[in-house]
Formats: structure tokens, sequence, C-alpha cells
């Protein structure tokens, strides 16, 4: 029996991984169609609901009774109880989500699916500033990827013919000079199951990695290139940073190697080539250690916001041939003299 490959059919755009996931579960159906229809009988009559214990801590903020839930130990916290279209008014309960946000990495949401996008652009904003898709509004992107009234805002749509994710290891738009501090991500529509989001978080990369690495990088820098598709000014956009990078709000030091954008080395270094390769796969090996890695499972209304500058995250390619619609906003530090990466030792 040939085996059916939804990739490579000229009407049909789906992503590698997407098609192994899709001949792990569909294994006896011989063409693209059978393989749709033995998906959707097994995902058919999924229904969302709440099984087992959730873990939380109560909290009152401001007079609001929050529950927080931990998703893993050290990073991802989701916040119940809140609505962002209206709960943001006091500062202080802002400053609450600020903190929890730098502590925890990534905080989430539930139930947020009544924002409106101007909603989202004014939580957003009592952050930072908004970003452009790639940071600050230094270049023109090649490509228009505007929402009309919300140039800023980026969709990532997937479905049964055009199906890819982010599904590589990144911190969004690092191969700007001044990528966005951090990432809002709404979901707008939600596969019944698949397509979670994963994030790592790279104080424990950085700590993880042994001492003798640590001091033979602390002062490599590395060079971050774009996609073809993150063209602007007409050229793949890249960067050069620090390997180490300094949190500048909380001092202390992340990992910064996306393996998605970073092709090699600074050249300046004189690095040889055998052992530039091995240093780049053991520092991208780094992303993805369960213990510092948390995942979260979206369902239409659920919104996470990220600090690009303390995880790197990833999207999983599995839910083809159902659809994943998502919205995302980029934010920059109040501060400019903080938005360009940079390495202080501790
Ligand atoms: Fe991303």
């Amino acid at each position: 029996m040939s085996t059916p490959k939804p990739t490579g059919e000229s009407e049909h755009q789906i992503a590698p991984q997407m098609a192994v996931v899709a001949r792990a579960r569909a294994p006896g159906a011989s063409d693209h169609t059978g393989q749709v229809e033995a998906i959707r009988a097994q995902d058919d009559g999924l229904v969302a609901g709440q099984l087992g214990t959730i873990y939380y801590k109560p909290v009152t903020v401001c007079g609001i009774d929050l529950k927080l839930e931990p998703v893993q130990p050290s990073i991802g916290t989701i916040v119940h109880g809140i609505d962002l279209a209206k709960d943001l008014e006091d500062p202080e309960v802002v400053s609450f989500l600020r903190d929890l946000w730098l502590e925890r990495r990534v905080i989430m949401f539930r139930d947020q699916g009544h924002l409106t996008r101007q909603e989202m652009v004014n939580y957003a904003q009592k952050f930072g500033v908004i970003g452009a898709h790639h940071g600050e509004r230094d270049h023109v992107p090649d490509l228009p990827t505007s929402v009309p009234g919300f140039p800023d805002m980026l969709i990532i749509a997937s479905g049964e013919k055009r199906a890819g994710a982010a599904s590589g290891w990144h911190s969004d738009a690092t191969w700007s000079t001044r990528p966005p501090m951090g990432s809002v991500l709404m979901c707008r529509e939600a596969p019944p199951v698949g397509g979670d989001t994963s994030f790592c978080d790279a104080y424990s990369m950085w700590n993880g990695l042994p001492e003798e690495t640590r001091a033979k990088i602390e002062h490599l820098k590395a060079v971050h290139v774009g996609s073809p598709h993150h063209a602007m000014d007409g050229k793949r956009p890249s960067a050069v940073h620090p390997v180490p990078r300094t949190h500048p709000e909380t001092g202390r030091t992340t990992l910064f190697m996306p393996r998605s954008f970073v092709k090699q080395f600074d050249e300046g270094h004189g690095l040889d080539d055998d052992e530039a390769k091995s240093l780049l796969t053991e520092l991208f090996d780094q992303a993805g250690q369960p213990e510092y890695t948390c995942r979260f499972r979206w369902v239409a209304g659920s919104l996470a916001m990220w600090d690009n500058r303390a995880v790197q995250h990833r999207a999983t390619a599995d839910f083809w041939p159902h659809r994943r619609s998502m919205e995302r906003l980029t934010i920059l530090d109040y501060e400019q003299d903080r938005r360009a990466p940079y390495y202080r030792p501790e």
C-alpha cells in the first residue's frame, strides 16, 4: 500500500510534522481524504470539560478573587477569575500581573474570548508599547500581514489546506535588533485536541549548562537570521546578539540561543567549525528540557502573555486537519535603553 502524503499534494500546504502525526493517527488510510476522515472520526464527540483536580492558590487583589494555577513548578501560571476587558483599571492589578509575569515567565488566562481586538490592544498596552511584528518600527516587512485597523496584529491561522505552526524553539523576532519584550497570544479557534504551545525557561537553560560551557560561551555573540517570510526592506533580516543575555528587569542571566533563528556564532570569534558545531548543538538542546518546560493547551478564548527575554516557545504541529486560529500582538519595553539585548555578568 502506498503511503499517503498530505505534504506535496499541490493544492495543500501541510507542515512535515503534521503529515507525520497524520500517518501515526491514520495508518490504514490510503490517501489524503482517508486521513482526514479517519482523524475527524477519532476526534468527533470531544467536548470541553474538566475532569480531576486542579491545584491553585487563592489570592485577592483589589477585591478580585483570583485562583493561581501553576502549570509547572518553575514556569507558567494560569490566572483564573479575572476579566481582562474590565479588571485592569486599577494599576495595582496591572502591577500584580506584571510581577507574576516576571516571576513565572508566562501567564495564561481562560475565558477571554469576549475581548475585541481593540480590547486586546488595550490590555497589551498596560504592560508596554505595542510593537510591530518584528519589534521596533525600524524596517518595513516585505509581506503585508496586517489586519485592517490593527496593523500590528498578526493572525496565525492553520487548517486542512494550509497547515503549519511555529514548531521550532524560538523567541519572537530575535532577528531584529530590538526584538519584542513580550507577546500576547489569543486563541480564537482551537482544535479539539493538539496544537499546544510549550514554553521553556531561559534562566534554567543558562543555569543548566556545565560551568565550563558557560565560561567558554560567556563572551560570545551569535547571528540570528529571519526566515524568508520575515524579509524586510527586500532582504532577510539579521541581528547579532550576546549568547548569554541579561534580563533587564530581573538582572539575571538567560541563554539567548533560539534554534529556529541562530545560524552561527559571530565570525569575529574565530571558532573552528567542529567546536562551533558542537557548542551550537549543546546550546540548542537546552530548549525543551522537561524540568524547565511547561505546555499549555488552548481552548477558544484562552490568552497567554510571555516574556520573550525569559522564555523560548514553540507550537506543536500535530492537529491537522483541524483549524487553529490565533491573534498575536507584541509588546516593547517602555524603557528604550532596555530594548536591545545585552549582557552584564551578575
Ligand atoms: Fe512565536
